[in-house]
């Protein structure tokens, strides 16, 4: 790997300190950061380089998956420098400019410059016309930006900060972080089904009755208000992490091009994506907002009583929705997504629903068996379960479900962000979000945005502790389907089977 300069925007906040430096620390564990390596921490606080480097230890103690040595740890941190800065001053980046000459030229490093922008939005755009015209993108080696989300909160802001980027880093320099992708399970969706004939065969509207793809949480809005209430889970979760699994789990091998990259096919699968109005926008979604209620045990106060939210907020912290890939793959069927804030349990999961050919070809024979259903677990645990039907040879022979369980959970798994800050530093960009799939994602929410912003559907109040708004069963049972069950009903199922 090419020895680089690690510039790290706003490094003293909260993601940098759980995220970016464990992931670092741990990939230089693994022997997987270049020889030659430094870091320069920017931020508004005046740490000197000692008092940063203590910080940064701190992080590592506190967050490092892999517990840290204290000889490995000062090794790491040998080249690690502090600069505090106001980034809508021009001098400060001038000043930064002699700091990364000065490692490069003290460290024998060549000019490859990482800039990690871990800051509030609002400043993305100064940053990097600073980078700009302080000469620091100027450099004979490599450029890079890695970007946090979100990026833009609508379709028109969206377009303005990337073609404020565009004037300093080109689109292939340009790496959009989106954390879903850099979660080892959905890194693993595209073998799942391209390397394993007996589903790539399967993976199309003639065999799959349905998707599901839930993100749910436990936690409520945490100490985020002043962000979360602007942007609600339509902009805070759907846009980004949930139409990212929608792609990473439709992709597919185009007919006679089966070469053709990860991201061209993502796009493929937005663009195909049947548009909705904001007047007939719920007919196909639902949004809700949590009220007080129970989680495990403990009473949980509701959105609007939650620090920082006003007593009529309209926030969605619930989003479910139909969709429909209008392409010969997969026309006519129904992808359903819902991701919300205090649910009943945290899980973050996928589930394909399999047809029965022979009861679909006629419609007269009941279902007397339960579909094959596969189901990927993304978080908390990573698992792949197929269930399938077995005949209950205990009981009076009839036919139950039993499951087949593949879990890769392990202490040593990479943290999604030691995953994605090592493909970008490789120059790899296939689990980041490319400018035409962001673009595409904020252009089919746009409605939505519109419709909520207008009031045009129902915002649904949930207890918290439940599985969101009942109406988002209806969404399903339109076709006759339902929500399969959540991780503790398996459990159960499972727990009531013999075979
Ligand atoms: C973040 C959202 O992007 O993802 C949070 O801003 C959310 O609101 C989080 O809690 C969920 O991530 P994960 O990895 O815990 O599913």
């Amino acid at each position: 790997m090419d020895a680089m300069t690690f510039i790290l925007f706003g490094s003293t906040g909260d993601l940098a300190k759980r995220k970016i430096f464990p992931a670092l620390f741990n990939l230089y564990l693994e022997g997987k950061l270049p020889r030659s390596f430094s870091l320069i921490g920017l931020g508004r606080k005046p740490y000197t380089d000692a008092e940063f480097k203590t910080y940064v230890e701190l992080s590592l103690q506190t967050f490092s998956r892999s517990r840290p040595n204290e000889l490995l740890m000062q090794e790491f941190l040998r080249f690690f420098r502090y600069q505090d800065i106001d980034v809508t001053k021009k001098e400060g980046f001038r000043e930064l400019l002699n700091i990364v000459l000065e490692q490069e030229k003290e460290l024998d490093i060549p000019e490859n410059r990482m800039f990690y922008l871990s800051v509030a939005p609002e400043f993305f755009q100064t940053i990097a016309a600073n980078i700009k015209e302080s000469g620091l993108a100027t450099a004979i080696g490599w450029k890079r930006l890695i970007i946090e989300k979100p990026f833009g909160k609508d379709l028109i802001s969206a377009r303005e900060l990337n073609d404020k980027l565009v004037q300093t880093f080109e689109e292939n320099e340009i790496y959009r972080i989106d954390h879903y992708l850099g979660k080892p399970m959905v890194q693993n969706l595209e073998t799942l089904v391209s390397d394993n004939p007996i589903l790539k065969a399967l993976w199309n509207n003639r065999y799959i009755a349905n998707v599901q793809i839930t993100a749910a949480e436990t936690v409520g809005v945490e100490d985020r208000a002043g962000y979360y209430d602007k942007a609600g889970a339509i902009r805070d979760m759907f846009q980004n992490h949930m139409l990212q699994l929608l792609m990473m789990i439709a992709i597919h091998q185009m007919a006679h091009s089966p070469d053709i990259p990860i991201g061209t096919r993502k796009s493929h699968i937005l663009k195909s994506l049947r548009p909705l109005s904001k007047e007939n926008a719920a007919l196909d979604v639902v949004r809700g907002q949590y009220e007080a209620g129970e989680i495990g045990g403990n009473a949980v106060a509701g959105y609007r009583e939650e620090h920082g939210v006003g007593a009529t907020s309209m926030a969605d912290t619930f989003v479910a929705a139909r969709l429909w890939i209008d392409d010969p793959h997969w026309s006519g069927v129904p992808f359903y997504i819902r991701t919300g804030k205090r649910m009943r349990e945290k899980s973050t999961r996928i589930v394909v629903e399999f047809k029965d050919p022979q009861q679909h070809a006629s419609s007269s024979r009941k279902r007397t068996t339960s579909p094959n259903l596969l189901t990927i677990q993304i978080n908390p645990d990573e698992k792949i379960t197929l269930q399938l039907n077995g005949k209950n040879v205990l009981k009076s022979g009839e036919t139950k479900p039993v499951y087949m369980d593949f879990s890769q959970s392990s202490v040593h798994m990479p943290e999604a962000y030691e995953l994605l800050i090592y493909d970008a530093l490789r120059g790899d960009d296939t689990f980041f979000a490319r400018w035409e799939e962001t673009e595409s994602a904020w252009e089919w929410v746009e409605p939505l945005l519109e419709a909520f912003e207008e009031n045009v559907l129902p915002l649904e109040l949930y207890p918290s502790g439940s599985y969101g708004p009942e109406t988002s069963c209806r969404l399903l049972s339109e076709q006759g389907f339902h929500w399969w069950h959540d991780e503790q009903e398996e459990k159960e199922q499972r727990r009531l089977l013999v075979i």
